[in-house]
């Protein structure tokens, strides 16, 4: 897929999430609302019907009749006297019942001409039973002043989310789910174009690491067909060592990536034994010879090791040390200087690879020993290679519980350290 169209993608569906999210937001606040209005409904009809139940209590003969009884004793009735605080507390807590209205709840009877609370149950709520919504005038059973009845939900909006919180759970839980998915497919995608850019560097790198040698050796075929060629054994010998030498080229580069196919497959199939390093080391360093002459390369082996002995498989540790040599060797462009060091650390053994090349950029050591992967360098590659010696390397190193690690400068060189556990 292209890049494009990928980015297409992402911003349509990042859009309609936020759309989705945005509706989901004004439903759930339109619920709020409408529950907030029936809420507020019930409140007011359980404060009139407490305003209705005292007047019936005014209106009451026996009551009037205390009332009477009183205003003898008194020069001026108070508001206490014609609403009882018990009455109101009884009156109160009966009609918010009935309304099914639960959690804490405060009330009083005030004076809105001095804002002041006369008596009801409020410790500590007074300004908010003043600014409360839900209020009624007491004016139909005490006239002098101006007092109302307030009732204060402190608990209103906790009270209203657990009315639809199953609703905001389940949504909540459903766009959580969404928006996980998106994120995971999204980078799923985002994966699969790395892996699948990956993979056309690889087999364009590998055409091009075939066409070579394939080239080569038509060529030298055709040149032994030649009369004059025939008739000189020498140069009919020339042309068959070329033939051998890119014949056996080519066979190390499928061995190659049939070992990381075999190895990402099965699993490598490991003859470990007990083994000197020193002497792998040797035999690496002689195979390349040629090489190192050709390069005029300066290959200097410090087998300080008082201990090379470990528990390992000859030819696959002889791959590893291999590549990492032919790393070495490929990516130090002008008279490589390579220095190949064993030492013992506690019950370890350590062989470092230490060369003065182009070294590693920090952003890109991180990815260094993953399968396919090769330092960008634009295009071009000026150094062929299939990205798999590394890979290679550290799943061999990890097989034998050891590890692999890195240290480089870029223009400065690179040091790559194998640790493996040592044999006594
Ligand atoms: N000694 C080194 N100095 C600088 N860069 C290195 C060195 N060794 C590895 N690299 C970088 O790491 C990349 C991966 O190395 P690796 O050996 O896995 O693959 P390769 O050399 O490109 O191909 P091949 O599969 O033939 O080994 C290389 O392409 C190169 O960019
Ligand atoms: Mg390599």
């Amino acid at each position: 897929m292209k890049k494009k169209a990928i980015v297409l993608i992402i911003v349509v569906t990042s859009l309609a999430m936020v759309g989705i999210i945005l509706t989901q937001v004004f439903w759930v606040n339109t619920a709020l609302k409408l529950k907030e209005d029936q809420f507020d409904n019930k409140i007011r009809i359980a404060v009139k019907g407490v305003v209705n139940q005292l007047l019936e209590n005014k209106n009451d003969t026996l009551f009037q009749e205390k009332l009477r009884m009183l205003s003898c004793r008194k020069s001026r009735l108070d508001v206490y006297d014609y609403i009882h605080p018990d009455l109101l507390d009884s009156l109160v807590t009966a009609e918010l019942k009935c309304m099914r209205l639960e959690g804490q709840y405060y009330y009083g009877i005030y004076n809105k001409t001095n804002n002041r609370v006369a008596f009801g149950c409020y410790e500590g709520f007074e300004k908010d039973l003043i600014n409360s919504p839900y209020q009624f005038s007491v004016s139909s059973i005490y006239r002098p002043g101006n007092y109302y009845l307030s009732v204060y939900f402190p608990g209103k909006t906790v009270i209203l989310i657990r009315m639809i919180g199953y609703w905001l759970l389940w949504s909540a839980l459903f766009l959580l789910v969404l928006i996980f998915s998106f994120v995971y497919v999204i980078f799923n995608l985002l994966q699969q174009k790395k892996i699948s850019e990956i993979k056309n560097d690889f087999i364009n790198n590998m055409t091009h690491e075939f066409k070579t040698p394939i080239a080569t050796t038509c060529l030298a075929a055709e040149m032994m067909q030649r009369e004059e060629v025939l008739n000189d054994p020498n140069r009919i010998k020339k042309y068959a060592g070329i033939i051998q030498d890119e014949n056996s080229r080519l066979q190390n580069q499928i061995e190659q990536v049939l070992h990381v196919a075999a190895m990402e497959q099965n699993g490598p199939a490991f003859k470990m034994k007990k083994l000197s390093v020193h002497g792998l080391l040797e035999s690496v360093v002689e195979s390349f010879e040629l090489l190192i002459k050709e390069r005029n390369a300066d290959i200097t082996l410090h087998l300080d090791a008082p201990n090379p002995l470990v528990t390992g498989d000859k030819f696959h540790l002889l791959n590893v040390f291999y590549n990492l040599l032919d790393n070495a060797l490929k990516y130090s462009p002008t008279n490589p200087k390579i220095d190949i060091l064993t030492q013992n650390q506690g019950n370890q053994l350590i062989i470092t690879f230490k060369d003065n090349g182009i070294g590693i950029s920090h952003e890109h050591q991180k990815d260094i020993f993953k399968n396919l992967f090769r330092v960008p360098t634009g295009n071009i590659h000026e150094v062929r290679g299939f990205g798999l010696g590394l890979y290679y390397a550290k799943t061999v190193i990890e097989h034998h519980h050891g590890r692999i690690q890195l240290k480089s400068e870029p223009g400065a060189g690179s040091a790559f350290s194998i640790f493996l556990n040592s044999n006594h």
